[in-house]
C-alpha cells in the first residue's frame, strides 16, 4: 500500500495490526495482537444499549533519528481510567495500556509517517462494556482495544485558520459527563457538527450549559484565546474535556513564552479582548480559529487566512516537542527506538 504522506486527512486507514483484551471474571486476559479489524460482541452488550464506553486519543511521531515518540501517554491511561470509574467500568491498569499502544505502534511501524512530513501516527484505545445484558445495568465483561492510522490535518486548514459557529445545542450537562471522553457527548455533537459543516464552518463552539454565556469548547477540541496584553487564556469549566494538549499549552506558555496563564470564564460578549484564539487537542494539534459566528456578529481574530504570532511560536513549541527537536519537559516523551 502507498501513502501520500503529505495529503492526508483524518480518515480511517486499517493498518495490519491492533491490540485486544478482555476483563472477565474480575481481571484482565494477557491481551493479544491480531489483524482482525471486526468485533464480535454480545447483542446485549452494555457498550451498544446503553453508551458503556469510552476511549483515548493520542499519536505517536516520527522524529529525525527514526526513533518514535509516544507524548504524555500517562495522561491519556490516567484520563480513560477516569472515564472508566464514572461509567462503572473496569480500569485498565497504566503498564498494560502503554505496553499495548508501544506493541501496536512497533507492531505498525512503517505507517509512522516520515518525520518532516507533518502527519502522525494516530492512536485509538477505546473500552467498552461487553457481554450478556438487557437491563441498565454495568456489562460483566469489558473490551479493551487499541488501534492505529496514519492521520493528517484535523480540520482542513491545518494551521490556516478556519471559521467556527457557536452552537445552540448542547453537548453535554451542567453536572453530566462533559469532563470525560464518553462516546455519548460525541453522539450529541454529531447533529450540531452537521449543521456546522453544512454552513461551511470547521465545527461548532459550545456555550455553558447552564448560562449559554461563556465559550466552553469545541466539539472536538479545547479553546484558548491570546488576550492584547499577551495572556494565555482558556475556559475553566467543570463540562469540558482537560485537554492534555491544552495543559500542555498552558505550561508551555508560561514557561517557554513567559506568559501569563489563565484559565476562567470566557464570555462571549468579551471576544473582542483576543487577538488570537485556537482550538488545541491530538487531533486538532493547534488549529487556529480565523472568526466565529456567534448569535449577533462575525467575530474576526487574528486573520482568516494567517496564522498569528503567538499562535505560531506555541504551535512551533508543542510540535518540537512531540518531533523531539525541542527539549521536553520531564516525563513528557516516551521514545520508542
Ligand atoms: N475536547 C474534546 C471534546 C475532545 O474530543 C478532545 C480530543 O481529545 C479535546 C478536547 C482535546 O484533548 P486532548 O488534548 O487531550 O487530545
Ligand atoms: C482527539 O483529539 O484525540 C479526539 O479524540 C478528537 C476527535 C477525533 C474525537
Amino acid at each position: 500500500m502507498s501513502i501520500d504522506w503529505d495529503n492526508l486527512g483524518f480518515d480511517y486507514i486499517k493498518t495490519p495490526y491492533r491490540y485486544i483484551s478482555v476483563w472477565k471474571d474480575g481481571q484482565w486476559d494477557e491481551g493479544k495482537l491480531t489483524e482482525d479489524n471486526t468485533l464480535n460482541i454480545h447483542e446485549g452488550s452494555a457498550a451498544l444499549h446503553y453508551g458503556q464506553q469510552c476511549f483515548e486519543g493520542l499519536k505517536a511521531y516520527r522524529c529525525e533519528d527514526g526513533s518514535i515518540n509516544l507524548f504524555r501517554i500517562d495522561e491519556n491511561s490516567k484520563r480513560m481510567n477516569r472515564s472508566a470509574r464514572h461509567l462503572l467500568m473496569a480500569e485498565v491498569p497504566e503498564e498494560k495500556f502503554i505496553q499495548a499502544v508501544e506493541e501496536v505502534v512497533k507492531a505498525n511501524e512503517e505507517f509512522v509517517p516520515p518525520y518532516g512530513s507533518g502527519a502522525t501516527l494516530y492512536i485509538r484505545p477505546l473500552l467498552i462494556g461487553i457481554g450478556e445484558g438487557i437491563g441498565v445495568h454495568s456489562a460483566p465483561e469489558f473490551l479493551f482495544t487499541v488501534f492505529c492510522m496514519p492521520v493528517g490535518a484535523y480540520f482542513k486548514g491545518g494551521l490556516t485558520p478556519t471559521n467556527f459557529v457557536v452552537s445552540d445545542y448542547d453537548r453535554a450537562a451542567p453536572h453530566g459527563t462533559g469532563s470525560i471522553k464518553v462516546g455519548g457527548n460525541y453522539a450529541a455533537s454529531l447533529l450540531p457538527g452537521e449543521k456546522a459543516k453544512e454552513k461551511h464552518f470547521s465545527d461548532c463552539i459550545y456555550l455553558d450549559p447552564t448560562t449559554h454565556t461563556k465559550i466552553e469548547e469545541v466539539g472536538s477540541a479545547n479553546f484558548f484565546g491570546i488576550t492584547k496584553d499577551d495572556r494565555f487564556i482558556t475556559p475553566l469549566s467543570p463540562s469540558i474535556l482537560p485537554s492534555i494538549t491544552k495543559y500542555s499549552l498552558l505550561y508551555l506558555a508560561e514557561h517557554r513564552l513567559g506568559m501569563e496563564v489563565v484559565e476562567e470564564d470566557v464570555y462571549l460578549d468579551s471576544l473582542s479582548k483576543f487577538k488570537e484564539a485556537g482550538a488545541c487537542g491530538t487531533a486538532a494539534v493547534i488549529s487556529p480559529i480565523g472568526g466565529i459566528q456567534t448569535f449577533d456578529e462575525f467575530h474576526v481574530f487574528y486573520s482568516e487566512t494567517e496564522v498569528g504570532p503567538v499562535t505560531q511560536k506555541l504551535y512551533n513549541e508543542l510540535t518540537g516537542i512531540q518531533f523531539g527537536d525541542v527539549p521536553a519537559p520531564d516525563g513528557w516523551i516516551r521514545n520508542i527506538k
